[in-house]
């Protein structure tokens, strides 16, 4: 993953401003947290930021969040070089694209999808496409592991990817139509794509279908809910007085 750095001086603008709006969204945010606890608002409002400010965050933007919240400008830009969520440069003005190179994803073709991005965008990460509309970088593990090889644009991520279905995502984006978020090949959320395997057999015997449409109807709600023993029901005998104390006899 590259170093993490502001954009050079001469592409920082000289100053932020936050719209009326998100001026207004900001300060409802930073009321929902206890006095002295504004602070907890600075991830959402940076976000906010990032979006008013064509996909990045500039210094200028840093302390005005820092300004905002009454933090110190090194715990602002602290937050902001740490996750990579925040772009501190310039990006593509259709789409930044963040390719998940971890290992899961990479033993599952992300070096696949990085060479799309070399290709089509441009052949160094963080560098905007000629045309500006695009950028892309490789980033660490973004928590859709079960549907690698997946990357994330903007704030929807796009999952089991294949060079092919990567390209399309892109021409979507080119085109101002991107595709629905998640898998690409056409499964349901994290489910098998051969078809459900587990919870399919109706009680105890051992799944016929390892893949392929299920045979056997699924449980339906009602059956894991049937009443039981209650729970303070003991089978054992109850524990007899324990014998008197002699010690204590005669006392
Ligand atoms: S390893 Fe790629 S999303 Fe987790």
């Amino acid at each position: 993953m590259a170093v993490r750095r502001l954009a050079p001086k001469e592409q920082q603008p000289a100053s932020f401003a936050f719209s009326e709006e998100n001026l207004a969204w900001a300060k409802a945010q930073i009321a929902k947290f206890p006095a002295g606890r504004q602070q907890s608002a600075v991830i959402p409002i940076l976000w906010r930021v990032q979006e008013q400010h064509d996909g990045w965050v500039s210094e200028a933007a840093i302390r005005a969040v820092a300004d905002l919240l009454g933090m110190a400008y090194i715990r602002v830009l602290e937050i902001a070089t740490f996750y990579t969520m925040f772009q501190l440069a310039p990006v593509g003005k259709k789409a930044h694209v963040q390719v998940c190179g971890t290992t899961p994803c990479r033993l599952r073709g992300a070096q696949e999808i990085i060479d799309v991005c070399k290709h089509r965008i441009h052949h160094d990460p963080l560098h905007v496409s000629a045309d500006g509309d695009f950028s892309w970088e490789e980033v660490e593990c973004l928590g859709a592991c079960v549907n690698a090889p997946m990357a994330m644009i903007w704030k929807d991520t796009y999952e089991d990817l294949t060079p092919e279905s990567f390209e399309k995502v892109l021409d979507g984006f080119a085109s101002g139509n991107p595709p629905k978020p998640g898998p690409q090949n056409g499964r349901q959320f994290a489910a098998p794509i051969t078809g459900q395997a587990t919870l399919i057999n109706g009680g105890g015997k051992p799944a016929k279908n390892q893949g392929g449409t299920p045979k056997e109807p699924v449980l339906s709600d009602a059956e894991p809910k049937k009443a039981s023993e209650v729970a303070n029901v003991q089978e054992r005998p109850a524990p007899k007085p324990p014998a008197d104390d002699a010690t204590r006899k005669g006392k």
